[in-house]
């Protein structure tokens, strides 16, 4: 009898309950056994595990957010406690756990794997750094918000004739920035993949108004290196603030600041990710019912893929350098 745990992981996103929902709903048609496991890798090492029935999964897809909840923690959490996630799994008689998380969740995989714990990873995080799958779920619902941020900061900058400077998040990679500002309309985007002077960017603006453009948005991704600013409380980038401190010593342009924050792991999920969930958690279950483990789960090129973790962890998910050059055409 198979009995498997799902557990989210890492940054929460929108779509986490959609992929949930379907872990949970193709187990239950094969006949396995379903096992929440509250908070996270913390709720594990808690022993915080109960039985899920098909009610508890009732309603669920469109919610944002995870009703299990989650926990971040990293893979030397996972090493100093192992006995106790043993001792949970095996109390438990868990079979394998589904993990649906960002790449903290991927590295706690990895743990697992290496201790033998069958387990079977799912793509789970707005910043979209994930190799193994063409977008994470949460993605396409974060550069939603962005994008709608955008639309409504257009028409207050234009009012003020200002630089509208929006700080977006992605840790150290430009997919949200890149993607959320193209949908939007951003008139630069800055992305750590490629850092340009801050005299560029000055120069690029100041065109701007002598064309007679008289407001600019401009997204700049958290990880974009402004060297101007330390970080700021609880350890925050502060890329916005940095970008705008560095163009007022440059220009006499208008500047504020728009930092949209966790408003990008709100909501709930887009059409797009409550499909691409649905389809991983599915898959996740296929791959447990071929007896598969220490593997992520994606989609690329519309096909469903296994990747090994060690890949996962070691490739990076780069953005698309033909989409860098595209943006490049509107600004
Ligand atoms: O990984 C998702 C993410 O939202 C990043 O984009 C952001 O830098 C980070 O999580 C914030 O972490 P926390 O939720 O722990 O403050």
């Amino acid at each position: 009898m198979r009995r498997v745990a799902v557990i989210t992981a890492g940054a929460d996103a929108p779509g986490m309950n959609a992929a949930i929902r379907s872990v949970a709903r193709r187990s239950f048609e094969l006949g396995y056994d379903v096992l929440m496991v509250k908070d996270g890798f913390e709720g594990l090492v808690r022993g915080d595990v109960e039985i899920m029935n098909k009610k508890m999964v009732s309603g669920i897809l469109p919610l944002g957010g995870s009703i299990l909840g989650s926990s971040r923690v990293g893979a030397e959490y996972a090493v100093q406690n192992l006995a106790k996630i043993r001792d949970a799994l095996t109390r438990n008689n868990i079979t394998t756990s589904v993990i649906i998380g960002d790449r903290s969740a991927v590295a706690v995989a990895e743990v697992f794997d290496a201790n033998g714990f069958p387990c079977v990873v799912i793509p789970n995080t707005i910043d979209n750094d994930i190799f193994g799958t063409d977008f994470s779920i949460g993605f396409d619902s974060a550069i939603t918000t962005i994008s709608d941020a955008l639309d409504k900061l257009h028409t207050t900058a234009s009012a003020h004739h200002r630089v509208m400077i929006v700080e977006v998040m992605g840790r150290q990679s430009g997919w949200l920035a890149l993607y959320g500002g193209l949908a939007g309309g951003a008139d630069f985007i800055a992305i750590p993949e490629q850092p340009v002077p801050i005299e560029t960017l000055a120069a690029h603006l100041k065109q701007r108004k002598e064309e007679g453009k008289d407001f600019s948005i401009v997204v700049v991704a958290e990880g974009y290196p402004t060297g101007t600013h330390e970080p700021g409380p609880a350890g925050r980038p502060v890329a916005g603030y940095g970008l705008a401190e560095a163009l007022s010593s440059l220009t006499s342009l208008s500047t504020r600041v728009t930092v949209l924050g966790y408003l990008q792991r709100g909501g709930s999920p887009t059409v797009f990710d409550r499909l691409l969930a649905t389809r991983l958690g599915f898959a996740a279950i296929d791959a447990v019912r071929e007896g598969k483990s220490g593997i992520l789960v994606g989609e690329t090129s519309q096909h469903i893929a296994y990747t090994g973790l060690r890949e996962v962890m070691t490739q990076p998910h780069t953005v698309p350098a033909e989409v860098i050059m595209q943006a490049k055409t509107f600004y």
